[in-house]
C-alpha cells in the first residue's frame, strides 16, 4: 500500500510548482509556476535573507529537502554557506551560516551514494576549493573538511581577469568518481579524486587549456545515458569565447581523466555584434540531446518588451553519438546578462537568471524539436539575478509531464 502510494506521487503531476532565485541585494526568493492549460503566472511567495548580503549559487539537496546558498560576499574578506531547509509552503528556513574563504559561486555535493557526502564550494576571488562534511545525523549542519588554495607564479595573458587563479565551477564526472573545477584565471580545468572515507580530495593532472581562454563552466555527456560509457567533456571558456569538446578516457585505477581534444568552436560568430559576448552557463537538454549555452554582453537581439529592450542570446546545439555537436538554434535569452539558467526535468521549461535585468524570464522549450519558445512568464527580483533552480523533488510532482 505504502509502494502504491509513493508510485502515485512519484508520476503526479501538478498545476504549480516553485523555483528558487538567488539575488545579490541579499535575498532568496521563492517563486511559484502555476500552469492553466497554457497559459502560466509566477508569483513571489516568499523571501529569506539567510544569504545575505549576496547571494550567488543555489544547490537543492533533493534527498534531505535542504537547500544550500554560497553567499559571494562582494564587500566582506570572506564569503559563507548557508543552508536552509525548505518547508512545506516553499519558504526556507535558516539552519547555519557558515564563514567560509572569500568569493564562492558554485558548489557541488559529492560523496558516497550511501555514506558520507560533503559539499564542494569554488571561491572565484579566494582562488581556492573548499569542502564542507554534511552532517548524517543533524540535517543541514555542516562542518569544515579541506581548504586547497591556489597560487599562481605569474598572471596570465589577460592580466586583469587572469591575476590570480579563479575557481569558477565545481562539478564531478558522471561516475561521481572525479570533482572537475575550472580555474578562469590559471587556464586550468583542475580535477581530484577523493578517499572514500575522509572524502579529501587530491589533485590529479589537470586539463590544460589554451592561455587566456578562461575556462568557466563546463558538462559531461554520455551518449549512452550511462555513466561509464563513451565519454565526451565540452568546456566553455568565457574571455575566449569558445566551447570546446573533448573526448575523455578514464585511467586505470582511478589514476584520473585524460582528455583528447576534438573540436573548438567560437560562439562570437554566432553574433553580428562587435561587443565582447561572455558566454557564462552550459547545460545538457534533462533527453540528453541537447547542449544549451548563455551569453552575456552581447545584446544579439531586440525585443519588443516594454517597447525594444536589448536581449543577450541562449544557443542550443545538437548532440551526436559520437561527440560531436552542430550549431541548432540562436534564441533571445529574454533580457540581459543571462548569468545562469535551469531547463525542468521534463525539459519544456527554461528559467533564466538575467542579472543586470533584475528578472527571471521563463521560456517555453519544444522538447522534441530541442527549440526554445517565445517567453511564458516573466518577473522583477529585487537585485541582481545570479542564479534560479527548480524544486522538483520527486513527491512534489512535476509540471508539464
Ligand atoms: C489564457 O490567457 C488568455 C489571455 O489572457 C485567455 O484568453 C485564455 O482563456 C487563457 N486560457 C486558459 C486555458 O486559461
Ligand atoms: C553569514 O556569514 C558571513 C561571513 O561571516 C557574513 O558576512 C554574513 O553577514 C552572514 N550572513 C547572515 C545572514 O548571517
Ligand atoms: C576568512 O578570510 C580570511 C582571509 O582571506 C581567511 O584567512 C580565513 O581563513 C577565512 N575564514 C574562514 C572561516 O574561511
Ligand atoms: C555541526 O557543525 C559544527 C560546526 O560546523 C560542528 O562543530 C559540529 O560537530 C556539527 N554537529 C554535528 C552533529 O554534525
Ligand atoms: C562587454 O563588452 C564590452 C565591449 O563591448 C567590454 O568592454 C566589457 O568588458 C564586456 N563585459 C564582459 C563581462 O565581458
Ligand atoms: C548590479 O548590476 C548593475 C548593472 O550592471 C551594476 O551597475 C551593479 O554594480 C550591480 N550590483 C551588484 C551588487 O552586483
Ligand atoms: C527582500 O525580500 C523582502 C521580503 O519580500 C523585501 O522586503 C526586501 O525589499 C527584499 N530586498 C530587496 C533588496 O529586494
Amino acid at each position: 500500500m505504502l509502494l502504491a502510494t509513493c508510485l502515485l506521487a512519484l508520476s503526479a503531476t501538478t498545476s504549480a510548482i516553485n523555483l528558487f532565485v538567488s539575488d545579490y541585494s541579499g535575498n532568496v526568493t521563492t517563486l511559484s509556476l502555476a500552469a492553466s492549460g497554457s497559459n502560466y503566472t509566477l508569483t513571489k511567495i516568499h523571501a529569506n535573507d539567510g544569504c545575505s548580503p549576496n547571494p550567488s549559487w543555489l544547490e537543492i539537496d533533493a534527498a534531505n529537502g535542504l537547500l544550500y546558498c554560497s553567499n559571494e560576499g562582494l564587500e566582506t574578506s570572506n564569503g559563507s554557506l548557508s543552508t536552509f531547509s525548505i518547508d512545506r509552503d516553499g519558504s526556507i528556513s535558516l539552519i547555519q551560516n557558515t564563514t567560509t574563504i572569500s568569493g564562492p559561486v558554485s558548489s557541488t555535493i559529492y560523496g558516497d551514494p550511501f555514506g558520507p557526502k560533503t559539499i564542494a564550494l569554488a571561491h572565484y576571488t579566494g582562488s581556492a576549493l573548499s569542502t564542507y562534511l554534511l552532517s548524517p545525523t543533524k540535517p543541514g549542519n555542516v562542518s569544515l573538511n579541506q581548504e586547497i588554495v591556489f597560487t599562481l607564479d605569474k598572471p596570465g595573458t589577460i592580466p586583469d581577469r587572469q591575476d590570480a587563479p579563479h575557481a569558477h565551477e565545481a562539478f564531478t564526472d558522471p561516475t561521481g568518481q572525479f570533482l572537475l573545477v575550472p580555474d578562469l584565471g590559471a587556464d586550468l580545468v583542475r580535477i581530484f579524486c577523493y578517499d572514500s572515507g575522509t572524502l579529501k580530495l587530491t589533485a590529479v593532472a589537470p586539463l590544460k587549456v589554451p592561455a587566456g581562454s578562461g575556462p568557466r563552466h563546463g558538462v559531461f555527456y554520455n551518449p549512452s545515458g550511462f555513466a561509464g560509457g563513451a565519454t565526451y567533456f565540452y568546456l566553455m571558456s568565457e574571455l575566449a569565447a569558445t566551447v570546446t569538446s573533448y573526448a575523455v578516457t578514464y585511467l586505470p585505477d582511478n589514476a584520473g581523466l585524460e582528455f583528447k581534444e576534438m573540436v573548438s568552436v567560437s560562439t562570437s560568430w554566432l553574433y553580428n555584434v562587435p561587443s565582447q559576448g561572455a558566454p557564462a552557463e552550459i547545460a545538457l537538454s534533462p533527453d540528453n540531446r541537447f547542449l544549451v549555452m548563455s551569453t552575456r554582453n552581447n545584446t544579439a537581439f531586440t525585443l519588443p518588451l516594454n517597447g525594444g529592450t536589448p536581449s543577450d542570446s541562449l544557443s542550443t546545439w545538437a548532440l551526436n553519438d559520437d561527440g560531436s555537436f552542430a550549431f541548432h538554434q540562436l534564441w533571445p535569452a529574454g533580457g540581459e546578462f543571462p548569468r545562469q539558467f535551469s531547463m525542468n526535468a521534463v525539459g519544456n521549461l527554461v528559467a533564466v537568471g538575467l542579472q543586470t535585468d533584475q528578472v527571471v524570464v521563463i521560456l517555453g522549450r519544444d522538447v522534441q524539436s530541442g527549440l526554445i519558445g517565445e517567453p511564458v512568464a516573466r518577473i522583477a527580483i529585487g537585485g541582481n539575478v545570479t542564479s534560479v533552480v527548480w524544486d522538483e523533488r520527486p513527491a512534489l510532482g512535476r509540471l508539464g509531464s
